[in-house]
C-alpha cells in the first residue's frame, strides 16, 4: 500500500500517495499531457504528477519507439509520476480501438509508467440496463485480467455501471476485492459537460462507499476546477485536467465558479501572471497559438490555485464551507449540495467531530450538514432529566450570559408555575441550527463554535421546531420560554408567569458529565466522574479546565472545543466502563511494546478496532485480551483503521497503563 492520510474532512482527504518517481501530496490535480504535443511545461505551473495516454503512445510508431527506448518519463519529459489511460477513452469516443486489454498493460508496464489502467468500458449515462450490466462485466473481467498480466506496475481499476448506483456499487465492491491501487470512478464526463451534477454525486457517493478506503480515487475526466471541492468532499483524491487546455483552445477561461468567455470579458478575473500582464484586448488581438498558450496558463494557475485552497480547508476544516460556495455557481451545482445533504448520515461517519475552524451557516443546505445529523443523534440518546426549560438564545457560550429566568413561559404538563427545586430539571438553549442544546454542553464544538444569520430562514424556523417537538415527548413537564414559542409557532398549552428568578446555573459536574455522555457513550459521564471530583477551574475565564480524584488527574476539558482530553486515570475508568470493543483500537503483540512505551499507533499494527471511532477521539489502546496499554487521539476513523496498512492510526497520548 502506498497511501496515507493525514488530514480529513468530511470525507476529504489530505494524503500523501507514494511511487516509484516520488511522492506526492492529495487532492492533487493531474494535468494531462499530451504525447508529442505538449507545448506548456506542466510542472512549472504547480504539476506534482501527470497523466498521459498509453494508447495514443502505442499507437504512434515514433513516440512508441521512443517511449520503448527512453521510457514514458523521457518522452514527456516529466520527472514525478506518470499516470497513463489506457484507450478506453477513444473506446468510448470511436467505438473501437486497436489494441487489447493484455497488449496495453504489458505497454504501461514496458515504458515505466507509474500507474497504469486496464481497457475499461466506459459506459455512457442513460444507457439500458441491459447494456451497462453486459459492459460492467467485460470492465470487471479486464479487471481481472490485468491483474494476470501486470507484473510489478501499480494498477488503476475503474468504476463503471453508467447512471445505477446500484450496478456502481457492485462494481466498486467487486474490485474493491483486488490488488489495485488506485480507483478511478469512470465514465462521468457526459454528466458533467451536461451539468448533471445531482446524478455526479449519486454516481460517486455510491462508488466510494463501497472502495477500500486506504486506495486514492481519481474522478476521470474532472478538469473543472467548479467541480473539485465538492468531489474532493466526497471522498476523491484525484482529478486529470485536459480542460485547461481544451478550454483555452475554445478562447474560454476556468475559475472556480464558472466559465468566462474572452469575447465577453472587459477585465480579467484574476491575479495570475497572465491576467495581470495582459488585458482581454491585448489577448483577443494575438494570434491563435500564442493566445491559446496565456490561456491555459490561466487556467493551469487557477485550477491548481484551488486544489492549494481545497487542501487548506481541509487541515483547517472548512471544507463544507468551501463547498458550499463553490456550489452557489451554478443552480445544477446546488442541486449536488442539496443531493449530498441527504448522504450526511454515511459522511458523518468520516467527518472529524471537532475541527480547527468553526461551522458557519451559509444557508438552508447547511441544515444538512453532517454536524447538525450527528448532533440531533447525539442528543436524542442523552438520559433525560424529569423536567425541561427551554430557553431562547443569548450571545454564546449560552450559559455565560444566561444567569436567571424570569418573565413569561408555556408550559406542558404540571409545572406548578416554577418547576425548579421540586424536580431535576434539564436546562437547554433552543437555536439554529442545531437545534436544542443542554445548557452543560455550550461550550462543547460546534455548539458554541458556530455562526448563523440573525435573520432566520422558514426552513430552520421549520427543522428547528421539528426537533423542539420531538425533545419535549421525553419529558412529563416542560417549561418553554415565551419568545421561543412564537418564533417557532410551537403548540403548547398555557402561560405561566414565572415570578421568583429561576437560577441557571450548571453543576459543574453534571456539566462535565453529560459532556463525557455525549463525547463517548451514555453513561460514561458517571463512570468518570464518580465519587469526590475536584474541579479546578482558570483562573482568567472562569472555565472548568481540569477534573482530579485526589491527586489523580481524570481528564482535562480542552479550552479550544470544549471537549474531554482523558489523563491516565480516565482513560482506566472509561476502559473499565465501555464493553469491549468501544471506543478501543486493538494492536498486535509486536505493537504492544511500542504501545506500552506511549509510541505512536501505526495502523499495520491494529488487529481489531472499534469501527464507530471517528477521527480526532479520544480511544483506548488495548491488546488481544482487552488489556489496556495506552491511551490517545485517533487520526483516522474506525474504518480507516482497519483498512489501511500504511500510516499512523492514532497517536499515543500516555503508555504504561
Ligand atoms: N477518461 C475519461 N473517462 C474515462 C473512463 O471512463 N475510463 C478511462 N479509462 N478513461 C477515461
Ligand atoms: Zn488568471
Amino acid at each position: 500500500m502506498n497511501f496515507e492520510i493525514k488530514y480529513k474532512d468530511a470525507r476529504a482527504r489530505v494524503g500523501i500517495l507514494t511511487t516509484d518517481h516520488g511522492k506526492i501530496r492529495t487532492p492533487a490535480l493531474m494535468p494531462v499531457v499530451h504525447p508529442g504535443r505538449q507545448t506548456l511545461p506542466v510542472k512549472d505551473y504547480g504539476a506534482e504528477i501527470v497523466i498521459t495516454n498509453a494508447y495514443l503512445i502505442y499507437k504512434n510508431d515514433e513516440l512508441r519507439e521512443q517511449a520503448l527506448k527512453e521510457g514514458v518519463h523521457g518522452l514527456i519529459d516529466f520527472p514525478g509520476p506518470i499516470v497513463t489511460d489506457s484507450g478506453s477513452f477513444q473506446l468510448s469516443t470511436y467505438g473501437e480501438v486497436e489494441v487489447t486489454n493484455p497488449e496495453i498493460i504489458q505497454f504501461q508496464e514496458a515504458i515505466g509508467t507509474d500507474i497504469g489502467t486496464s481497457l475499461d468500458i466506459p459506459t455512457p449515462p442513460d444507457v439500458p440496463r441491459e447494456r451497462a450490466e453486459r459492459d460492467l462485466e467485460v470492465t470487471l473481467e479486464r479487471a481481472r485480467e490485468s491483474l494476470q498480466v501486470r507484473e510489478d506496475l501499480m494498477m488503476n481499476s475503474v468504476v463503471q455501471g453508467s447512471t445505477y448506483p446500484d450496478l456502481r456499487s457492485k462494481c466498486a465492491q467487486e474490485l474493491a476485492g483486488m490488488d489495485f491501487q488506485v480507483h478511478p470512478i469512470g465514465a462521468v464526463v457526459p454528466l458533467m459537460e451536461s451539468y448533471r451534477y445531482r446524478e455526479l454525486v449519486e454516481v460517486v457517493m455510491a462508488s466510494v462507499e463501497h472502495l477500500p478506503d486506504s486506495r486514492p480515487r481519481h474522478l476521470m475526466g474532472a478538469g473543472h476546477p467548479m467541480v473539485f471541492a465538492l468531489a474532493v468532499a466526497m471522498g476523491c483524491d484525484l482529478f486529470d485536467s485536459a480542460a485547461y487546455i481544451l478550454y483555452a483552445q475554445d478562447d474560454r477561461l476556468l475559475m472556480p465558479n464558472g466559465t468566462h468567455k474572452l469575447e465577453n470579458l472587459v477585465e480579467m478575473p484574476c491575479s495570475c501572471p497572465v491576467c495581470t500582464a495582459y488585458t482581454p484586448t491585448d489577448l483577443r488581438s494575438m494570434d491563435g497559438e500564442e493566445r491559446t498558450l496565456l490561456l491555459a496558463q490561466h487556467n493551469l494557475a487557477i485550477s491548481f490555485a484551488e486544489i492549494r485552497q481545497i487542501r487548506q480547508a481541509i487541515v483547517e476544516g472548512s471544507l463544507w464551507e468551501l463547498v458550499e460556495q463553490r456550489c452557489r455557481a451554478h443552480p445544477y451545482l446546488l442541486d449536488a449540495l442539496r443531493r449530498l445533504g441527504t448522504y450526511s448520515p454515511l459522511i458523518e461517519k468520516y467527518d472529524p467531530p471537532y475541527k480547527k475552524s468553526a461551522f458557519f451557516y451559509s444557508g438552508t443546505e447547511s441544515l444538512r450538514r453532517p454536524e447538525v445529523y450527528r448532533h440531533w443523534e447525539k442528543v436524542k440518546k442523552l438520559p433525560r432529566k424529569e423536567a425541561v426549560l427551554l430557553l431562547a438564545p443569548v450571545t454564546k457560550p449560552y450559559s455565560q450570559n444566561l444567569t436567571h429566568y424570569l418573565g413569561v413561559g408555556y408550559r406542558k404538563g404540571d409545572c406548578g408555575g416554577v418547576i425548579q427545586g421540586k424536580v431535576p430539571l434539564q436546562l437547554a438553549v433552543v437555536d439554529v441550527p442545531f437545534g436544542v442544546i443542554p445548557l452543560e454542553l455550550d461550550q462543547v464544538y460546534p455548539l458554541a463554535q458556530n455562526e448563523t444569520p440573525t435573520i432566520m430562514d422558514q426552513e430552520a424556523r421549520h427543522q428547528v421546531k421539528m426537533m423542539v417537538e420531538e425533545y419535549l415527548k421525553g419529558f412529563e413537564t416542560a417549561l418553554v420560554d415565551c419568545k421561543l414559542v412564537k418564533k417557532y409557532q410551537l403548540d403548547l398549552e398555557e402561560q405561566v408567569t414565572v415570578v421568583d428568578p429561576l437560577s441557571l446555573d450548571t453543576d459543574d459536574l453534571e456539566r462535565v458529565r453529560m459532556i463525557a455522555d455525549y463525547q463517548f457513550l451514555p453513561g460514561a459521564g458517571v463512570a468518570l466522574f464518580n465519587g469526590p471530583v475536584r474541579v479546578v477551574k482558570s483562573r482568567k475565564t472562569g472555565k472548568i479546565r481540569h477534573l482530579y480524584q485526589g491527586e489523580d488527574l481524570i481528564a482535562t476539558l480542552r479550552a479550544s472545543d470544549g471537549v474531554l482530553v482523558l489523563a491516565a486515570l480516565g482513560a482506566r475508568k472509561l476502559h473499565q466502563h465501555l464493553p469491549y470493543p468501544v471506543n478501543r483500537v486493538v494492536v498486535n503483540e509486536e505493537a504492544e511494546p511500542f504501545a506500552r512505551e506511549g509510541k505512536s499507533i501505526f495502523a499495520k499494527f491494529v488487529i481489531n478496532c472499534d469501527i464507530d471511532i471517528h477521527a480526532q477521539e479520544e480511544v483506548l489502546i488495548v491488546n488481544s485480551e482487552d488489556e489496556l496499554l495506552a491511551f490517545g487521539k485517533s487520526i483516522l476513523n474506525g474504518r480507516e483503521i482497519t483498512d489501511f496498512q500504511t500510516g499512523q492510526a492514532v497517536k499515543t497520548r500516555k503508555g504504561g497503563l
